[in-house]
């Protein structure tokens, strides 16, 4: 896992656009794993101004996003279809027929789940997934518990989770308690993972993810199973971590490492 500080939300979410710029530049006909929540926005906006400054070109780009709330219409402003349309897709080109969300009103939910693997398998797997991670450690709407080898199924949010995302509705019982998400097992297969977190009510996830057990009580700790994960944090964020000097001088050093 490769962690990286940065002294501000802003250098954060520039540092993990110019990954995903990068994978475009190598691969224009890239899959993306997307995410919402408030994280990701910063990385959205750096993304929608490369793609007007004409340095990054969507069209041939295929999403997939991680999950979606069960019983919301796409047009609930609530909704991560309305979300993604509002905070990325509007501003760029990619093709609406590229475009894959988990349904939240599906009448076959299984069905619907086993779909959406076989899809993201046929358009070739993700190469690049962006990750936030909730407060309780999940990524998606992986809750603590949920097998590190899951896949996209429809998922009950626990108590901390409805808490967080309260704050985006009218009231706490207006939160759906259930989520269609991808698995973590799902998650894991895609060549390169970037997490973002910051603010100091991540700080304990984040030094669980990366300095504590792998375990299915905190989701997000199967990143140290994969070969290339990515981890950008604010100064906040990365407030509990035993090893912080050594990640900085990882990084301080990294221009200069021998290369093989
Ligand atoms: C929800 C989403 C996650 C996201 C998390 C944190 O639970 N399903 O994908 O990482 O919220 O959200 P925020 O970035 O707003 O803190």
């Amino acid at each position: 896992m490769e962690v990286v500080v940065l002294p501000s939300y802003q250098e954060m979410s520039k540092a993990a656009a110019q990954v995903i710029a990068g994978v475009l530049n190598e691969k224009p006909n890239a899959v993306l794993g997307m995410a919402t929540g408030s994280t990701p926005l910063g990385v959205y906006q750096e993304l929608v101004k490369m793609h007007k400054a004409g340095e990054l070109d969507f069209h041939q780009v295929t999403t997939f996003n991680l999950d979606e709330y069960v019983g919301l219409p796409k047009s609930n402003s609530q909704s991560y279809h309305y979300f993604m349309h509002e905070n990325f897709f509007k501003h760029v080109n990619i093709a609406p027929d590229n475009i894959y969300i988990p349904s939240g009103t599906t009448k076959n939910y299984r069905a619907f789940c086993a779909w959406y693997e076989k899809r993201i398998e046929e358009c070739g797997g993700i190469d690049v997934q962006i990750l936030g991670i909730g407060s309780d450690g999940h990524i998606a709407f992986n809750e603590p518990g949920s097998s590190l080898s899951s896949r996209t199924r429809l998922k009950t949010l626990a108590e901390p989770t409805i808490q967080d995302n309260a704050r985006f509705f009218d009231r706490k019982e207006d939160v759906p308690i259930y989520a269609i998400t991808m698995g973590v097992g799902t998650i894991l297969e895609a060549r390169t993972l970037v997490l973002l977190a910051n603010g100091k009510n991540k700080a304990n996830a984040v030094a669980q993810m990366v300095e504590g057990p792998v375990t299915s009580m905190i989701t997000a700790s199967a990143l140290q199973l994969h070969p290339s994960a990515k981890v950008f944090l604010d100064e906040d964020a990365a407030g509990q971590l035993k090893m912080r000097e050594y990640y900085d001088w990882v990084m301080k050093k990294k221009p200069g490492a021998p290369q093989t």
